[in-house]
């Protein structure tokens, strides 16, 4: 196997720069660990569950993963805004996570993330962690990797582009654009210490997206659409029916997908992009918001595809069988390998 060396592959200590996104509703103990497993980094998700059923996502990872006590390769991902709510369970969620040694925590969407940094960073201090645990904050803009860097000296930065699925900035750039913007920004500074890592997110799905970053000086790829169709994604049948029957034109960006399920309160601008519905277009065209609501939760209790909400990026379109997560970093990583070995094979001396 042909190995592809960056920051992120020094950093976390893994073999390809494929790092599977915190997925709420798909990514558990078992898509991380066979994502580490496979040589990449998974993250897991505790977005929708309470403490046991974290605490069990936490037993299926030591399981796959062999490692009955002690750190764990993989890491825990948090959304700033449900940590910062009055009294919020999550933050008996992230300190489960830190309980379990993960080597990161990823933490996005807030107004205070550089609370839950300090609270990561003394966890270690008091626990005597070494290494400490990693941090990688989710960013949208130059302006937040910025404060990210210089404010909080996160060990990794993931650049979101408008592409990616599930939540993100309405206003963020294309990835393409945001990567080099943040990258040209970092190296900019004067003399503050070596930069992060920075990773490319949104509508990643292939390895020539990954070879494609690697090219413009990122150190790795996010992926989480890609993983939708892993056999060990949490997402249910029906959902990953949906995501197969998919083009590229399916996933769309609208603010009502979290109305109709009553799960709002994110961070001013931040909407999601999921599988087009009749219902979102409905209220988007001025239907009563609470009569559609009602026709999704009975079209949902019949099993109804149309009515369940599929988080997805723009990279859905090519995505159409289940397999096993490991076989997707596999190949993944050899199209990355091939496209880099193509595109080197273009330089020639005068
Ligand atoms: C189903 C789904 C759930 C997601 N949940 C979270 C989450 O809980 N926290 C988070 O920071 N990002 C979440 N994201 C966004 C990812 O972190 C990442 O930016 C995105 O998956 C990258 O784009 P892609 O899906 O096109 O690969 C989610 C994405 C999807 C598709």
């Amino acid at each position: 196997m042909s190995t592809i060396k960056t920051a992120i592959t020094r950093l976390l200590g893994i073999k390809t720069p494929i790092v599977l996104a915190p997925m709420g509703g798909a990514s558990g103990g078992a898509l991380a660990s066979e994502v580490s497993l496979a040589g990449g980094f998974g993250f897991l998700s505790p977005a929708y569950t309470g403490v046991d059923k974290f605490r069990d996502e936490f037993h299926i990872a030591r399981s796959i993963l062999n490692r009955p006590s002690g750190p764990l390769p993989i890491g825990a991902g948090f959304l700033g805004w449900k940590l910062e709510e009055e009294r919020s369970p999550h933050v008996a969620l992230l300190e489960l996570a830190l309980e379990n040694g993960v080597q990161a925590i990823w933490l996005s969407f807030g107004e205070d993330l550089g609370r839950w940094i300090d609270l990561v960073r003394n966890h270690d201090q008091k626990s005597g962690k070494t290494p400490s645990t990693l941090i990688f904050v989710q960013v949208n803009t130059v302006e937040e990797a910025l404060i990210a860097f210089k404010n909080w000296k996160v060990d990794v930065l993931v650049a979101q582009g408008i592409e990616s699925g599930g939540h993100g900035s309405a206003s963020a750039p294309p990835v393409f654009n945001l990567v080099p913007q943040i990258l040209s920004a970092l190296s900019a500074l004067p003399s503050s210490g070596a930069p992060p890592p920075v990773l490319a997110a949104g509508g990643l799905s292939s390895g020539a997206h990954l070879s494609a970053f690697l090219t413009l000086g990122a150190a790795g790829a996010v992926v989480g659409t890609r993983f939708l169709v892993a056999e060990e994604c949490q997402y249910s049948d029906v959902q990953k029916r949906a995501i197969i029957a998919a083009k590229s034109s399916s996933a769309v960006r609208s603010y009502v997908f979290d109305k109709l399920r009553d799960t709002t309160g994110w961070p001013a601008g931040v909407n999601g992009r999921a599988l087009a519905m009749p219902a979102v277009e409905a209220v988007e065209s001025g239907a009563d918001i609470a009569k559609v609501k009602e026709e999704v939760a009975e079209g949902a209790k019949r099993g109804d595809p149309s009515s369940s909400i599929t988080w997805a990026g723009t990279g859905v379109g090519p995505l159409y069988r289940l397999q096993p997560a490991k076989d997707i970093v596999r190949e993944l990583h050899d199209a990355a390998v091939a496209y880099l070995k193509a595109s080197s094979a273009l330089l020639g001396d005068a």
